[in-house]
């Protein structure tokens, strides 16, 4: 694997919500100076790298997706010097910030929209997409046309998301050229990197039937983050290839474009059916990482390692038991994932096993994705309340939003305020303080596991190889580096008898405490981590 990217092998990248995070001046939203308080914290559970969802200045019709301004801070979450702060505290630790970069589209409020929409002839009024009429059927990702009517340049515009996020139009060079400085002024400030939002949308073809990949993708990434003063971020695409070709064509080293992508296909959640439950046995799960871990693998490439974000239902609510075997399956999971060959990212409050919470009312959300679909169910499909409800306690996002339970005080110790969304309904029973306090700690298992990997290069840059045949109940896969060797085996919900030679020794890492040299029985989500 070319060199640079190996490096990017020891990163354990943490990702922040930062409105869910932690709030410090009592106005029930988290802030800036909330990741700052908790950085000994993250430092602790062994995370070098952060991944902070976006904090600019918005209007917040998608929670700060909606960008008003690239280059200021959102009043709720504090100012420049905060973040300013954010970034020298972090480099003391020796720990890196990656950004999030929204390219394919700004807030209405924008000042270039602003412009942009006045008339057919100002200097922005190319910055987006206008036209007499809509020149086709697209949707919005979040339901109805993604055309608008714009009664003062009497014009349709796209946008791809909310009405309030108008897609900026990257065919306009100078559109680019912004984007560029955007990219460099934060580089200036000392971010280590950037999580590109659905970058994969940001050139448009009309003709298709949708608005992914079109023709100048590769052109316009590559503008982006192949130059001098970018060459050394590690990047991240939100992007939903599914083939390994157009995987390639993103994150190759020598093509200049991005680190790695996230590919979502383990998580079997496109995003029309994720409010479905579909199959998602970690035996499907593990059939999938493995064959994105043998052909990232094959290639040199970075493979993204992660079950959980902001958008998505919580892994361990889908695919392990989240009830009476919540320790078990939340290692089990962790293991699986993360001990792969790539780079983790874990999403907070993971490393407690948050996990699923449920309401019986719709006031209790607050994702216009979440809503929306709540409002086509009732209005348009004739489901019941009951049942509209069910589906999005199930896949809405709100789910993974929810403020971090760091205790069981009224608000869980993330704000001495009432939040701005209601906080996790199994508050009480699933939050920091009580992890810490049970024998059977969730972070502590995390906390030893990344130590692990830390003190042993094989479980960063080594190769991965599979163990296990399709039919298993369990994963067991090695990772190798010269003459290090470590296996791990991961069962899933049935006890299994596992006969291999490895199971000799004494096992390095296992959620199981009694577990002794030499047994062969695994118990539901029970792992093991050997060393030879
Ligand atoms: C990405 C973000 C999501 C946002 C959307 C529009 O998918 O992760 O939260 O709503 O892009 O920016
Ligand atoms: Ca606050």
């Amino acid at each position: 694997m070319d060199k640079k990217f190996e490096n990017f092998l020891d990163l354990v990248i943490y990702q922040i919500y930062p409105r869910s995070f932690k709030d410090t001046n009592g106005d029930g939203i988290g802030d800036i100076k909330g990741v700052i308080e908790k950085l000994d914290y993250l430092v602790d559970l062994g995370v070098n790298a952060i991944w902070l969802c976006p904090c600019y200045k918005s209007p917040n019709h998608d929670n700060g997706y909606d960008i008003a301004d690239y280059r200021d801070i959102m009043d709720e979450f504090g100012t420049m010097d905060d973040m300013k702060t954010l970034i020298s505290e972090m480099h003391k630790r020796g720990m890196k910030l990656i950004m999030d970069l929204v390219p394919n589209h700004t807030s209405n409020e924008h000042k270039w929209f602003i412009e942009s929409r006045k008339s057919k002839d100002n200097p922005y009024s190319d910055y987006y997409y206008w036209f007499d009429k809509p020149v086709n059927d697209w949707q919005s990702m979040f339901g109805g046309s993604a055309w608008e009517y714009d009664e003062s340049r009497k014009q349709y515009y796209l946008h791809s998301y909310t009405v309030e996020q108008p897609d900026l139009n990257w065919d306009n060079p100078k559109v680019i050229k912004e984007m560029q400085d955007v990219v460099d002024f934060w580089v200036d400030m000392g971010v280590d990197g950037f999580r590109c939002d659905v970058i994969d949308q940001i050139s448009k073809d009309f003709e298709k039937g949708n608005n992914f990949f079109g023709p100048n993708l590769h052109k316009y990434i590559n503008a982006l983050f192949d130059r001098e003063k970018t060459s050394h971020l590690f990047t991240v695409g939100e992007c939903w290839a599914g083939d390994i070709e157009e995987i390639k064509r993103h994150s190759l080293p020598e093509r200049g474009e991005l680190t790695t992508l996230f590919q979502f296909n383990h998580l079997d959640c496109g995003r029309a059916n994720k409010f479905n439950r579909k199959d998602d046995s970690l035996k499907t799960v593990r059939d999938i990482m493995v064959n994105w871990q043998l052909l990232n693998q094959k290639n040199g490439l970075v493979h993204s390692l992660f079950t959980d974000n902001h958008d998505n239902s919580l892994f361990i609510s889908r695919a392990g038991n989240d009830k009476e075997l919540r320790y078990e399956s939340a290692t089990c999971i962790a293991t699986m994932f993360y001990l792969l060959k790539g780079v983790p990212f874990i999403f907070q409050g993971q490393e407690f096993g948050i996990s699923a919470s449920e309401y019986d009312s719709i006031d209790c959300f607050n994702d216009i994705e979440t809503i929306n679909v709540y409002d086509y169910l009732i209005n348009d499909k004739g489901s019941t309340k009951e049942e509209a409800l069910r589906k999005i306690n199930f896949g809405g996002r709100d789910n993974a939003r929810r403020p971090m339970p760091w205790d069981s005080s009224e608000f869980g110790g993330f704000s001495t305020h009432k939040p701005w969304i209601k906080i996790s309904s199994r508050k009480d029973e699933i939050n920091l303080e009580k992890d810490l306090a049970s024998e059977k700690s969730i972070f502590r298992f995390y906390k030893e596991m990344l130590k692990l990997k830390k003190d042993n290069v094989s479980l960063r840059r080594g190769d991965f190889a599979v163990i296990s045949k399709d039919d298993d109940n369990f994963f067991a896969f090695t990772r190798i580096y010269g003459d290090e060797k470590f296996t791990v085996i991961c069962n899933f919900e049935e006890t299994s008898s596992i006969s291999l030679d490895v199971i000799d020794g004494e096992p390095v890492l296992k959620n199981y405490s009694d577990r002794g040299a030499g047994e062969s029985n695994f118990r539901p989500y029970e792992i093991a981590v050997y060393r030879s």
